[in-house]
Formats: C-alpha cells, structure tokens, sequence
C-alpha cells in the first residue's frame, strides 16, 4: 500500500533533514519577500524585450474577425439562411410534395409553429411592400379582416399565393417560392386572418364558410 511506504519514507528521514528543509523554504519566503524596485524594473524590461508575439496578436485579431463577419453574413444582412433559416428551406422543400392542397392539410400547417414561422418570415421578405408590415393592407387588400375577394377558405388563400391574380397586381409566387413555401405562407395568413387590425378598408365580401 503506498500509504504505508509514504509514512516509513518520512519516518526515514532525521531530524536534521527536516530543519534543513525548513530553513530553505524561509530563506525563499525572505528572497521574494524583498524584492526590490529594481528587480521590477529588470522584470519590465525583460517583458519589453519578449512582447507577445505577433503570430499571437494576429491569430486573436483574425478569430475576432471573423466571428464579426460570421455575425454580419448571417444575423445582419442574411445573406446566407442561418442553420434555422436551412432547416426551414428543408422544411419547405419537403412540404413541395405535388399532393393535392386541402384546406385540412393547411390548417394543420397552421397549427405548425415552425411552418408559421417560416411562413411569417417570407411574408416578412416578399409581401409587406402591398399587405403591410402586419397584414393589414396597403396596395393590397387587408388580410386581416374578414372579407376576402376570391373567398377566404384556405385553399383559397393558398391558391391567391400559388397563383396570383393575373392583371390585378398580386403577382403569382409558385414558381419563385415552390408549393411548400406558399402553404407556409398560407399557414401564417390563417393565424392573422380575422384579428380585424385597422388598415385598408374591407374589399370583397364577408367570408361565411361558403364556397
Ligand atoms: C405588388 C403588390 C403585391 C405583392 C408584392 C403581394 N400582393 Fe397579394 N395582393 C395584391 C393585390 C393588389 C391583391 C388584390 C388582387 C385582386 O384584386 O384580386 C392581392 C391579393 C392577395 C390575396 C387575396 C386576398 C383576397 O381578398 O382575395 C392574398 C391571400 C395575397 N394577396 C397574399 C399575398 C402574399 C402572401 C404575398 C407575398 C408572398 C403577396 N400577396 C404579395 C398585391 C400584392
């Protein structure tokens, strides 16, 4: 056991070694003890004579560099999708699935946080400029309240995005966004549709559930 051979090495030594010892250490504890301002001086110039090494310098300033950049490509000026930002393209891409649009299909999307999301994201991008910032119209009829000029069922909304209306100035997006973009789109138009914010008075008629 080395428990057992620590104490028999310690009982080995004499007396004499142990005061020897003991003297040693204080005499280390007076040298640093008295140190004196030239020993500083000498300690400063030898850190003048060995400053950090550029290489060093450089490597900090590069990581800083870049971290910063990284930040401005992605958070400030997108432009490459953050690691989310993909995920949702993914999602959407597999949402681009050719199957026929229901409005069941949809309003399970929109009780999707992520399809909402990604939906508000791209209504963020491609459609304020004539909804509003909040949907509440502007060039473009009011999303938000409850009149809708091509009916207000979901695939009727979906359809206005796929589709647009020709030489009405809602442009078609289908072919710029894909089909799984546009459901994201719609998924978000259903969760601001009816929440009436003021805005561009009411066009088309009130939407009851009829077709
Ligand atoms: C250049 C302006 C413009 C842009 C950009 C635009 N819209 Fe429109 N949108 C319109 C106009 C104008 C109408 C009304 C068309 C009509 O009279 O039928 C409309 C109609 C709609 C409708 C049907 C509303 C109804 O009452 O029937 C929906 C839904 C819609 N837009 C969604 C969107 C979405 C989502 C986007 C972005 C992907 C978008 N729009 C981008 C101008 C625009």
């Amino acid at each position: 056991m080395s428990s057992a051979n620590d104490s028999d090495r310690l009982s080995e030594g004499s007396a004499d070694d142990d005061v020897a010892i003991f003297d040693d250490a204080v005499d280390t504890v007076d040298a640093v003890d008295t140190i004196d301002i030239d020993d500083v001086d000498a300690i400063e110039r030898t850190a003048a004579r060995n400053p950090v090494p550029s290489p060093w310098l450089w490597a900090v300033a590069i990581t800083l560099a870049l971290a910063a950049g990284t930040w401005l490509w992605n958070q400030a000026f997108r432009v490459s999708p953050t690691p989310l930002g993909r995920y949702l393209a993914d999602r959407a891409a597999a949402l681009d699935t050719g199957e026929p649009v229901t409005d069941d299909v949809l309003a399970g999307l929109a009780g999707d946080k992520l399809s909402v999301q990604a939906g508000g994201e791209a209504f963020a991008r491609h459609c304020v400029k004539c909804h509003g910032a909040r949907g509440e119209g502007h060039i473009g009829p009011n999303l938000t309240d409850p009149f809708w000029i091509e009916g207000g069922a979901p695939v009727d909304i979906y359809n206005a995005i796929l589709l647009g209306r020709n030489g009405k100035g809602m442009p078609a997006w289908g072919l710029q966004l894909g089909t799984g973009a546009c459901k994201q789109i719609a998924s978000y138009l259903m969760t601001i549709r009816d929440t009436n914010l003021p805005g561009k008075p009411a066009q088309g008629a009130r939407w009851g559930g009829q077709r």
